[in-house]
């Protein structure tokens, strides 16, 4: 028989990789929750018109990297390539678009992207959206939380760059600018920078195309298009958290996404290589109208769990870990009510059960190659003693044959 393998793109996450994804995820709720922000599930799969409408049909996302497909109703459906849209259109569902809420979210997300170090078909983000807050505080309140996601993961080299869309109105005459300032040039641009300039001139600030780079620094700048309210609360947040993390005015970026408007922002470190942004988010007032909601100004953030984790500098804890080991198979049900006490005394410690029938000798010997501390022995003198041995594991000397009291107060202590 062949063997079937995982899809391309998307990578099982095993054990001991789980350690440090548990730990950071439980560090991000734990900023959330210190945030005042509520959870919110909604499902993987959702209409693909949702995303058509929200992230854009002529982004490279709907274009290109979207999993869609009819099900077996002949409607087309699509695995979700990020969280803003099933967000928002579980606010209207809810009829919750008049009123403020601060969300959370965690879970995978589906991409059909090129694999490559940092870059999955299946990936995972935690996402925030602070909706129903004008441009104010609440931007000021997420450049506040992507420092404090930036300082307490322990992120080193992170460059934090934002930038300011201004309005539809504005968006809308720079890109004609943009467009009539690279008329002359348009047989030069690549074909994917053609399609830009065509579809969505604002995408090509992001051209990765050098010589195009050069040719934009004398173009027109955002800077002059958005008003001065824009350009001074791009200022006000450099200003304000020039301690916490380098904040830099990038006037060229634009993001992947059609729904933004007003403040944009990325959060990228040197560690990750060539993809390198790890946070990604921006204000998107229109949305929620877009999506046939009530006016809702809105402002959010998505992480990508994968690169935060790679190069997140969090202790990782070790896990306590003690091994249970019986001689003899009819002693099992004392080991099992014994080895339930422990459990419910100290959750804190994984208490592995050798479940095999081998001998004492081997079970050691297999606890040994284990990453616990101590293996707890209860051998047939140990029954008769109602006593129980401490073996530790890292120094083979010491090891004590103590009553079950002693035992559960040594397990409570580790
Ligand atoms: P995004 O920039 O498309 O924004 O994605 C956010 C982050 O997800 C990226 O910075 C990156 O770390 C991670 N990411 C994206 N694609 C992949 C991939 N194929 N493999 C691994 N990681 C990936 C959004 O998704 C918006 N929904 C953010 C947002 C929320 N804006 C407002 N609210």
């Amino acid at each position: 028989m062949t063997k079937i393998n995982s899809l391309r793109g998307m990578p099982d996450l095993y054990s001991d990789d789980l350690i440090s994804w548990t730990s950071v995820e439980n560090n991000l709720e734990n900023i959330f929750k210190s945030y005042s922000l509520k959870e919110l599930r909604t499902p993987i799969l959702e209409y693909t018109d949702l995303f058509k409408r929200s992230v854009g049909d002529t982004s490279d996302i709907v274009n290109k990297e979207i999993y869609a497909f009819n099900d077996r109703n002949d409607q087309s459906i699509s695995l979700r390539p990020e969280g803003t849209a099933g967000v928002i259109r579980s606010i209207i569902e809810k009829k919750l678009d008049q009123q403020q809420s601060k969300i959370w979210y965690m879970g995978p997300m589906f991409r059909y992207e090129r694999p490559q170090k940092g870059r999955y078909r299946q990936f995972h983000q935690a996402g925030i959206e602070l909706l129903g807050y004008e441009e104010g505080p609440a931007d000021f309140e997420m450049i506040s939380i992507v420092s404090s996601i930036i300082n307490e993961l322990k992120i080193t080299d992170v460059k934090l760059k934002i930038n300011h869309l201004g309005d539809n109105e504005s968006k809308a005459k720079f890109s004609r600018s943009l467009v009539k300032f690279l008329d002359p040039y348009k047989k030069e641009l690549d074909a994917k920078d053609q399609i830009r300039l065509e579809k969505n001139p604002l995408r090509i600030l992001d051209t990765k195309d050098t010589n195009l780079q050069k040719i934009l620094q004398e173009g027109p700048s955002i800077k002059e298009f958005i008003s001065d309210s824009a350009n001074e609360l791009l200022l006000e947040l450099q200003k304000t958290f020039s301690n916490s993390c380098k904040l830099e005015i990038d006037y060229n970026l634009v993001r992947g996404l059609d729904y933004y408007t007003g403040l944009v922002f990325e959060a990228s470190s040197a560690d990750l290589g060539a993809q390198d942004a790890f946070i990604g988010g921006g204000r998107y007032d229109n949305l929620s109208s877009m999506l046939g909601g009530k006016n809702l100004p809105a402002i959010g953030l998505a992480i990508g769990l994968e690169r935060l984790i790679s190069i997140s500098s969090l202790n990782k804890a070790d896990e306590k870990k003690v091994i249970f080991i019986t001689s003899t198979s009819n002693i099992a049900p004392l080991a099992f009510k014994i080895a339930n006490q422990l459990r419910s005394l100290n959750s804190s410690v994984a208490l592995d059960m050798d479940l095999t029938d081998s001998s004492l000798k081997a079970k050691l010997r297999r606890a040994n190659k284990t990453n616990a501390s101590h293996a707890l022995i209860l051998g047939d003198k140990e029954i008769d003693s109602k006593n129980i041995i401490i073996k530790s594991l890292m120094d083979d000397t010491e090891q004590v044959s103590v009553s079950i009291e002693e035992c559960l107060d040594f397990y409570n202590k580790i």
